[in-house]
């Protein structure tokens, strides 16, 4: 009995020292895992670019008096939008349930129209597209009617077919390839990508430098965000619909969210655009509001009951102060306000890059 008990204390001691040494080069194992995968998450963080968002009320379609007029507005936003270099449009509806952010279909006032929100969303995505791949994308719907009038975004992604360009967005196609897949980037012939992908997908190529078109020399899909972390190219904005101005917020497609959020209003803090710090940022987000401005949005909103501007935005400012006019429509705003915003954005981004 004794000596069974000594074998298992001792057996206890040597096993217990087996268990620390594991222990010890497992815990090792883990930080230099965490380490590695932080490293991974900093030069993702560094490569990703920051981008700036905005956020426009639904609402303004629906003061419009004709659906030519409503097309016109639509093309206000996109054209302020692409001017200034927006990555991301968020169509957002004041009285939609919050968290439902499929956009709602219901027609309205009894005719055949789609709701606001759908017909700026859109058309937006519609303006943003390549000339070449609308025809594809966009089924003929009673909505594009007027879009021909409106002038063209000219945005660097919607390249000429005689122009080359390092990166193409194309639409996959559904003939036979047996290198990999044919994609329509605009050219006068189809171009090959390695990747098997299912037609009538929307892709960017990198075209490299090879200029010989046609089904000869494989090219390859990439990220749609590669044109602008690898080569700082503009390749206009993504659309998002959101069903509230919360959802704005909480629906972010962001890894982390917005971490710096604008409100714009006649009643925000007058601040001239040189003084102005916004501190350095990933995702920025400048909200810009509807006929009843962004007070009434927040009032509006059951996730945002009893808050105030200023807990729902960083900073809620008025970029026009010295206005002749009694309103100041969205349209306008959008655009005054991004000039506005222009300098004190690249002087956060410059100081990013510091960091
Ligand atoms: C017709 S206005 C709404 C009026 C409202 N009283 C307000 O809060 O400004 C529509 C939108 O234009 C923008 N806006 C109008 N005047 C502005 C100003 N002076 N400075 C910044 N944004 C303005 C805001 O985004 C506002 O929600």
């Amino acid at each position: 009995m004794r000596e069974e008990l000594e074998v298992v204390m001792s057996g206890i001691p040597f096993h217990h020292h087996n268990n620390v040494d594991n222990q010890s080069s497992k815990k090792k194992n883990k930080r230099k895992r965490k380490k590695v995968e932080e490293e991974e998450e900093k030069e993702i963080v560094k490569k990703e670019k920051s981008t700036v968002s905005i956020a426009v009320a639904a609402s303004i379609i629906d003061n419009t008096q004709s659906l030519e007029l409503a097309t016109r507005l639509a093309g206000q936003v996109a054209r302020a939008a692409t001017i200034f270099c927006i990555d991301e449009v968020v169509v957002f509806d004041n009285q939609a349930t919050p968290d439902d952010d499929s956009i709602p279909t219901v027609m309205k006032n009894g005719n055949e129209d789609e709701s606001s929100a759908h017909f700026l969303v859109r058309i937006l995505r519609y303006l943003d597209t390549p000339q070449y791949l609308r025809r594809r994308l966009f089924p003929m719907h009673k909505s594009l009617r007027f879009v021909g009038l409106l002038p063209p975004l000219d945005a660097p992604h919607h390249v000429r077919k005689h122009e080359w360009s390092l990166y193409r967005e194309g639409v996959t196609l559904d003939e036979s390839c047996a290198e990999g897949t044919l994609v329509d980037v605009g050219l006068s012939k189809n171009v090959v990508v390695e990747q098997v992908i299912e037609p009538g997908k929307r892709v960017t190529v990198a075209m490299g430098t090879n200029r010989n078109i046609g089904t000869a020399c494989l090219r390859k899909v990439v990220s749609p965000s590669s044109p602008k972390e690898e080569m700082g190219m503009y390749r206009g904005y993504k659309v998002r619909y959101a069903s509230s101005l919360s959802t704005v917020f909480n629906s972010s497609p962001f890894k982390g969210g917005y971490d710096h959020i604008i409100g714009t209003s006649e009643h925000g803090h007058v601040i001239n655009s040189s003084e102005l710090v916004i501190p350095s940022f990933r995702h920025l987000l400048i909200a810009f509001g509807g006929l009843g401005g962004l007070e009434e949005s927040i009032e509006e909103d059951s996730n945002l009951k009893g808050k105030r501007v200023y807990d729902v935005f960083s900073a809620y400012l008025n970029t026009c102060p010295h206005q002749g006019s009694r309103t100041i429509r969205t349209e306008e705003a959008i655009l005054i306000s991004l000039q506005y915003f222009q300098d004190p954005i690249m002087r956060a981004e410059q100081q990013s890059k510091r960091k």
